[in-house]
C-alpha cells in the first residue's frame, strides 16, 4: 500500500516509469522507477507523467518544489534509492547482497541524498537541482595491470555492405568504426584449444593483467565480471576466476551494459576502501559478446558492436598514497535513468513451454531474448548531454580541472560522441584514447580494451591522469578518475 491521499496534480509532478520489461541489459533502473511509481501513484487511472520538459531526468520529480509526501513510503523510497544508486544487478546472490551493503554502507561513498528517520532530504553539499547518485573523492587503491583479447574473426565495413544496405564510407564517417571482431559459433572450430568463448576471452585478458601486475591468482580477494552477455546466464565471474587460479576469491558478475566496467571498477574500490573488509587485491572483468544479440538484418545497430574482453588488477593502497598526488582511483560519479531503458534494450523474449500439470497444465516460458533494439538518435542525444556532465563531476569530486587530464577514455560508441564531449570539456583530441575503427563497440569491455593497448603502446604513462567515462543501456552512465601506476 503505497499510495498516497495528496491531490492529483501534486502527484503529477513525480515519475511513472516505463512498462516493466525483463531483459538482458539492465533492469534495475527500470525497476528503481517502477518502485517510484509505486510510491508517488495511485492507480494509474490518471496520466501522472510529468512534464515533457523534465522526464529525462527522474530524480527531479520528487525533488522539484515541495517535498513529496515521501514519509509515508520510506521503504520503497530507500529500495528505489539503492536500486538506482547501485543501478546494477549481480546475478549472485551473496555477492550482491554484500555489494549492496558495501555500497550503502561504506563511509566514502557520499550520496547526495541522506536518508534519516525523518524521510529523504536533498543533500546542500552541491546545492544540486537534482539528487546526485553515487559521487565521490578517492578510494585507497590503484591498477596495477591491465590486459585485454578479442575475437580472431574480423568483420569489416566492406564486408557488411553485402549483409546490409550501407557502406563503408556511411560507417565510417558515421561512426569513425571501421571494422569489429566477432566470436563464432562454438561449433565451426574443431580443435578445443582454438575454441573461443566469452569466457576465454576474459581468461586471457585477465592473465595478462595479472602478469603485469606481478601478483598470482591466488593473492586476489575479489573478481568482478561486468558483463550483459555471459556464457552462463548465471554468470562467468567464478568460471573465470577458477580457470585463473583464484582460489582465494569470491566473484560475481555485474551487469550494468556499456557501463558496467566502470561500474565494476568502483565496485570494487569501495570493497577495498573499506580496510575491514579483506579486500586487498581485485580483478574486474568487463566483457560483451553483442554480436549474439545483435539483428544482423538491422543496419541502424548491426554496424556498431563487437565483441572482446578486458581486464584489471586493482590493489589496495594506504590512505596516504591516495589523493590530488597519489596514484589510484581519484573521484567518481555514477548515475542511471531508468526512464530511457526503451532507447536500448534486449527484452526477454520467450517460447511457449507448455507442461502438463495436472489440469490443463501451465504455459511456461522457455528462455530466448529479442535482438537488441535502439533508438540510435535518444542514444546519441543521452551521450553527448550526460556524458560531460558526470565526467566534470568526477573531476570535482578528484580536485582535478579538465585542463590537467592527460587522457580522456571514453566508452567507444562513436566518435562523433568523443569529439562533442571532448569539445564541451575542452580537451583537445589528441587526448582522446581511441581504438574504436578496430573493434567498434565492445560494450563493457570498449574501456579496458583501449587503456590496455595504450597502456602497452607506451602512450600512457605512470602518473598520467586518465578521466574514463562509460554509458549505455539502463540508460547507466558513469566516469572515474585514474591516475595510472
Ligand atoms: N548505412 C546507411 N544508411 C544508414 C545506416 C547504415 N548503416 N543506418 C541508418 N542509415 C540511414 C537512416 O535510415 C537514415 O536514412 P533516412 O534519412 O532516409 O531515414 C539516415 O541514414 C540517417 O540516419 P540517422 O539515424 O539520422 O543517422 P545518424 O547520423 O544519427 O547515425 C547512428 C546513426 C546510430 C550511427 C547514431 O545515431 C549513433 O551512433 N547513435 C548512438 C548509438 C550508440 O552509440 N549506441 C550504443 C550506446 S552504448
Amino acid at each position: 500500500m503505497w499510495h498516497n491521499n495528496e491531490p492529483v496534480d501534486k502527484r503529477r509532478r513525480f515519475v511513472d516509469a516505463p512498462g516493466f520489461a525483463s531483459q538482458m541489459i539492465p533492469t534495475a533502473t527500470s525497476l528503481s522507477n517502477g518502485l517510484r511509481k509505486r510510491c508517488f501513484s495511485d492507480s494509474g487511472d490518471h496520466d501522472d507523467r510529468p512534464p515533457k520538459s523534465r522526464r529525462t531526468s527522474p530524480i527531479n520529480y520528487i525533488t522539484d518544489g515541495e517535498d513529496p509526501p515521501i514519509r509515508k513510503c520510506l521503504p520503497m523510497s530507500f529500495a528505489c534509492g539503492v536500486a538506482e544508486t547501485i543501478d546494477f544487478k549481480m546475478k549472485l546472490s551473496h555477492g550482491a547482497l554484500l555489494t549492496i551493503l558495501n555500497f550503502v554502507f561504506s563511509r566514502s561513498l557520499s550520496f547526495a541524498f541522506t536518508i534519516s528517520h525523518t524521510g529523504v532530504h536533498r543533500s546542500s553539499r552541491n546545492n544540486c537541482s537534482s539528487l546526485q547518485m553515487a559521487t565521490s573523492g578517492p578510494l585507497s587503491c590503484r591498477a596495477i595491470g591491465i590486459g585485454s583479447a578479442t575475437p580472431r574473426t574480423v568483420i569489416t565495413n566492406v564486408d557488411l555492405e553485402k549483409v546490409v544496405e550501407t557502406s563503408d564510407e556511411w560507417i565510417s564517417s558515421r561512426t569513425g568504426i571501421s571494422q569489429r571482431r566477432v566470436l563464432t559459433h562454438p561449433l565451426v572450430t574443431s580443435e578445443d584449444e582454438d575454441k573461443e568463448s566469452l569466457t576465454t576471452l576474459s581468461v586471457t585478458a585477465a592473465q595478462k593483467a595479472v602478469e603485469m601486475s606481478g601478483i598470482n591468482p591466488e593473492d586476489i580477494d575479489l573478481v568482478i565480471c561486468a558483463t550483459s552477455s555471459p556464457d552462463d546466464l548465471f554468470g562467468d565471474a567464478t568460471t573465470v576466476a577458477a580457470s585463473l587460479g583464484c582460489t582465494n576469491a569470491f566473484a560475481f558478475d555485474l551487469t550494468a551494459a556499456c557501463s558496467g566496467f566502470l561500474f565494476g571498477l568502483v565496485t570494487a574500490g569501495q570493497f577495498m576502501d573499506r580496510k575491514n573488509s579483506g579486500v586487498k587485491n581485485a580483478l574486474v572483468v568487463g566483457a560483451d559478446a553483442l554480436s549474439r544479440w545483435v539483428d544482423w538484418g538491422d543496419r541502424n545497430s548491426c554496424i556498431l558492436f563487437g565483441d572482446g574482453a578486458g581486464a584489471m588488477i586493482l590493489q589496495g593502497t594506504a590512505d596516504s598514497d591516495i589523493g590530488k598526488e597519489g596514484v589510484g582511483l581519484l573521484g567518481y560519479s555514477a548515475h542511471s535513468n531508468g526512464m530511457g531503458h526503451e532507447d536500448l534494450k534486449c527484452g526477454f523474449k520467450g517460447e511457449s513451454n507448455h507442461v502438463s500439470t495436472p489440469g490443463d497444465g501451465v504455459d511456461l516460458s522457455k528462455g530466448s531474448y529479442n535482438y537488441i533494439s535502439m533508438n540510435g538518435s535518444n542514444v546519441y542525444k543521452f551521450a553527448t548531454r550526460e556524458v560531460p556532465k558526470v565526467l566534470q563531476e568526477a573531476l570535482d569530486a578528484a580536485d582535478i580541472k579538465a585542463d590537467d587530464i592527460d587522457w580522456l577514455l571514453l566508452h567507444q560508441a562513436n566518435i562523433r560522441i568523443m569529439e562533442a564531449v571532448a569539445k564541451r570539456l575542452g580537451v583537445p583530441m589528441e587526448k582522446v584514447i581511441t581504438n574504436l575503427s578496430d573493434y567498434g563497440n565492445t560494450s563493457a569491455a570498449s574501456i579496458p580494451i583501449a587503456l590496455d593497448e595504450a597502456v602497452r603502446a607506451g602512450k600512457v604513462k605512470k602518473g598520467d591522469v586518465i578521466a574514463c567515462a562509460g554509458f549505455g543501456a539502463g540508460l547507466s552512465w558513469g566516469s572515474a578518475i585514474i591516475r595510472w601506476g
